[in-house]
């Protein structure tokens, strides 16, 4: 990409000063982005000559949510789950092998890269490393204003003033546009991040990892900022992250992944003080003491042991099996569904319950009409329980009563 010169008169199309959007408003909470099924699975090649398709990393696979104007999805999990192939897809750097992405009303799952290209001024990504996303050889002033002239959104002779302007929201000192990104601190760097994502008005913006790269002391700043930017331009945020801890303060609804799928998602209360997945206590087990008090500090615990199993080739029925404590029969042969056990918690596990309470027998048997090993039980009418759909519905499957529930 070009640098752009800030200096040059106007020849773009736009009217002065003008930022054009193509997405209608929202309602503040009114589904903005709506993904259904969505799947990678990257090919794997043998080697030589003649490079054949041996296998597939299934690095997405069957991922549903929904996120609201102006509201906040985290999205956690251990490395290697699939959660930036997610943010990647959703700003569709990726194209995904299956699945759907609604945004504004529109599936841009299947959108050719032309059709694509006014959606990306509506879905923006924030880099985990501000060292390697920010090109050296280009000054901050072109990194920052190279969206405008792309998409041609604001005469040429007002970009330098518009750049200024993101600088100075950013927090940093607008007359420093003329510098390269390696005059300036990670944390500063992160925030050249920023202002180029929010450049073109976004109104979805993934931050895949934004402070995992910064030293602690200003990670807080930068989420600070993030939270301050989210409220004053009503951006929808898919935070991704892997200390729960992070996620806690900044998103007020939280998924969980495991090897290509959520495995639980629920509201900050629920997800924090009463997880029902067993990888979800683990993870909460998982973070230091020091950091406990900030979620709230909890007692029993679930160790977490192995290595996550190879997406090429994950396990039969639970991926998550092969590292479960609780694991038995039925978890090998059938795949829990992402049941919803509660207004907003969803979970997929056949032994759901809370840490120390889960249940003997599955709680999965009668909705998916098998017996308590898993087999297919013809004497069982399943439960019509809706499963992996996006977002929460007014009904949902309660536990105890094994039958469906107004709550
Ligand atoms: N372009 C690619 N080609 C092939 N495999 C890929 C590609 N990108 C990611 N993967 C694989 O897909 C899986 C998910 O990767 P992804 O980067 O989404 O994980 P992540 O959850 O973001 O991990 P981390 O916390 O380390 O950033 C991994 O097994 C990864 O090796
Ligand atoms: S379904 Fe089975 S293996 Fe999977 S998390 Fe639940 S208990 Fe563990
Ligand atoms: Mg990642």
């Amino acid at each position: 990409m070009d640098d752009v010169n800030l200096e040059k008169p106007a020849d773009l199309e736009a009217e002065e000063g003008t930022v054009v959007t193509a997405a209608e408003e929202k309602a503040p909470g009114e589904t903005i982005l709506e993904v259904e099924n969505l799947q990678m699975y990257f090919p794997v090649k043998s080697s030589g000559i003649i490079r054949r398709t041996v296998g597939h990393v299934q690095a997405v696979d069957g991922v549903s949510f929904q996120l609201g104007a102006g509201e906040s999805l985290g999205l956690v999990g251990e490395s290697g789950c699939g959660k930036s192939t997610t943010g990647r897809l959703i700003t569709r750097l990726y194209k995904p092998t299956g699945g759907s992405i609604n945004f504004d009303g529109k599936d841009i799952a299947k959108y050719t890269p032309r059709e694509i290209k006014p959606i990306r001024r509506e879905i923006q990504m924030i880099f985990q490393d501000p060292y390697t996303s920010l090109n050296p050889r280009h000054t901050v002033g072109s990194i920052v204003g190279a969206p405008l002239a792309i998409h041609k959104l604001v005469p040429r002779n007002k970009i330098l003033g518009r750049v200024q302007e993101l600088l100075e929201i950013v927090g940093l000192n607008p007359e420093h546009y003329n510098r390269y990104p390696h005059e300036f601190s990670g944390g500063q760097r992160q925030r050249i991040g920023i202002a180029r994502a929010l450049t073109l008005h976004p109104k979805v913006l993934v931050a895949d990892e934004p402070v995992s790269a910064l030293d602690v002391s200003i990670q807080a700043q930068v989420v600070n900022l993030l939270k301050d930017l989210q409220k004053e331009f009503g951006i929808a945020f898919l935070f991704i992250a892997h200390d729960l801890a992070i996620v806690r303060h900044f998103c007020p609804e939280v998924a969980v992944m495991y090897l290509g799928k959520i495995v639980e998602v629920a509201d900050r209360e629920t997800l924090y003080n009463r997880p029902h997945h067993p990888y979800t206590q683990a993870l909460l087990s998982a973070v230091p003491d020091v950091k406990q008090a900030a979620i709230g500090g909890r007692r029993d615990r679930m160790r977490l042991e192995g290595d996550v199993p190879s997406p090429i080739n994950p396990p039969s029925g639970c991926r998550f099996r092969t590292r479960c404590p609780l694991a038995q029969e039925i978890c090998a042969k059938q795949e829990p569904p992402l049941l919803q056990i509660g207004k907003r918690h969803k979970v997929a596990c056949h032994f759901a319950g809370e840490l120390g309470r889960h249940p003997m027998q599955p709680v999965t048997a009668g909705v998916l009409g098998v017996d308590s090993q898993g087999n297919p039980d013809p004497s069982v009418t399943p439960i019509d329980a809706p499963a992996d759909q996006p977002g929460f519905a007014d009904t949902w499957f309660d536990l105890p009563n094994q039958a469906m529930s107004k709550g």
